[in-house]
């Protein structure tokens, strides 16, 4: 594999050399997977590797350069709008690290859905559209951009003219609750192009299912049904620049899901994908907030509740930190399934019992119930004390000697005080006898 991968750095460099610089200007020379056509019965199903010359003045390439070892083409391509211009896009000296990039052949066709219908009214194709058609998509490094583009080429040649690209900055993104949230989709179109009138539609799929969330017929400036509450797009700013991107107010758990901004223009359609995570740690709180005082042998139990997180993968544990600042983590603990709420958050709870006679918890210390959670760890803590009865310290005992000394003094003092002599005493013991010879 090492082997493979730098005989074919060893070829890009050659064509690199030959050509010119795989990335001047952040222009590549991009390496794209061939997609092999379903549709073509009998097509190999093996992957070839192309290039992508990308230029933005205009000009296509004029000599063709065979290409260079493992390479099956080399298209030339026209992107007067910069759009394959980005230095995530260009591969880094050395590392396999790369853009990915998939081309495959485009078929334009009238859309379907009603915010686009309007596009290609009346139903003629125009002659523009007999040429052939390619579509582009590509992911930069680390995530920074997502492309996707539609390609037109005279038929019978390798030059290729970007005529549709959407671009989103957002591939990935991840939110706390109720926050407000931007998925960046940016779309150009050829204006030099006979196609006119966009439509554009966002939706959203998580675990199989879709939903719309917003439709727009730019042709005929109409919202499609009603859009999502809190979903929204800048129209103006759509109209101006193209820019596409949706506003989510304030983030909910039921937004978690893979978001698509679907642009079309007459007879043609591309659409980038981007993630959202709503990721929101718990909130824990410990049960009893303050603990009793126990004795050596006594256990309690304390519990504790996290509460309000998503999505529900969270680790609970417990920790024990003695006075001398070494913590260790107790168990067993006894976890409790998962509840969810009425807004989708999750909530668990965990049980430990604290066994004074059996863990070794000398005098006490900081007990924690620990949550561990993609958004964040937290903590909260319990202080507890144990007095021992079993084995008193040398200051325990010193203590009670003292005690013990001063409860004798007293005693002595207060007979000396209180009690003038043992007959009186007796005295009083006799008057009664003879008061009930008396009555007698
Ligand atoms: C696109 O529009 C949104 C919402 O108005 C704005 O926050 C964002 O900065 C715009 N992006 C660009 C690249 O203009």
């Amino acid at each position: 594999m090492t082997c493979l991968w730098s005989l074919w750095s060893l070829s890009l460099l050659t064509f690199a050399c030959f050509g010119r610089e795989a990335c001047s200007s952040h222009c590549p020379v991009l390496e794209c997977w061939l997609v092999p056509d379903k549709a073509r019965a009998g097509a190999s199903n093996n992957q070839e590797k192309v290039l992508l010359d990308v230029r933005t003045d205009g000009h296509h390439a004029a000599n063709q350069d065979a290409p260079p070892d493992g390479i099956k083409k080399i298209y030339s391509v026209g992107d007067p709008a910069a759009t394959l211009c980005h230095r995530s896009l260009c591969p880094l000296s050395g590392s396999a690290h790369k853009p990915v990039c998939e081309l495959s052949s485009f078929l334009p066709h009238p859309s379907t859905v009603k915010w686009a219908a309007s596009l290609t009214e009346p139903a003629f194709s125009p002659l523009y559209l007999q040429a052939d058609w390619m579509a582009a998509s590509i992911q930069g490094l680390d995530a920074q951009r997502g492309i996707s583009n539609v390609l037109r080429a005279t038929t019978g040649t390798s030059d290729l003219d970007v005529v549709l690209s959407v671009t989103t900055t957002t591939v990935a993104v991840k939110a706390g609750l109720g926050e407000q949230v931007l998925l960046d989709c940016q779309f150009w179109a050829d204006r030099a192009s006979p196609l006119s009138g966009f439509a554009i539609e966002w939706r959203r799929q998580f675990r199989g299912s879709g939903e719309m969330i917003l439709a727009y017929d730019g042709k005929a400036d109409r919202l499609s049904d009603t859009p999502e509450d809190g979903a929204m797009v800048d129209f103006a700013g759509l109209h101006r620049n193209g820019n596409a991107s949706l506003i989510i107010r304030e983030t909910k758990v039921r937004h978690t899901g893979t978001y698509i901004c679907m642009v079309y223009l007459p007879n043609l359609l591309a659409q980038v994908t981007m993630e959202l995570e709503i990721l929101e740690p718990p909130s824990l709180s410990m049960h009893p907030a303050s603990l009793p005082l126990i004795v050596t042998g006594q256990s309690l139990t304390v519990h504790c509740v996290a509460s309000g997180f998503a999505p529900h993968s969270l680790e609970l544990s417990w920790e024990f930190k003695s006075p001398d600042g070494k913590t260790r983590s107790l168990g067993p603990v006894r976890i409790s399934g998962h509840r969810q709420a009425w807004d989708g958050t999750y909530s668990q709870d965990t049980r430990l019992e604290l066994d004074t006679s059996t863990m070794d918890l000398g005098r006490g210390g900081e007990v924690t119930c620990v949550g561990e959670h993609p958004g964040g760890t937290r903590r909260a803590s319990v202080t507890l004390r144990i007095i021992g009865f079993s084995t008193p310290s040398i200051e325990d005992s010193m203590a009670m000697v003292g005690v013990a000394l001063v409860l004798y003094g007293l005693i002595k003092f207060v007979s000396w005080t209180f009690i003038p002599s043992g007959g009186a005493l007796i005295d009083g013991s006799n008057g009664a006898d003879e008061a009930d010879k008396k009555k007698k």
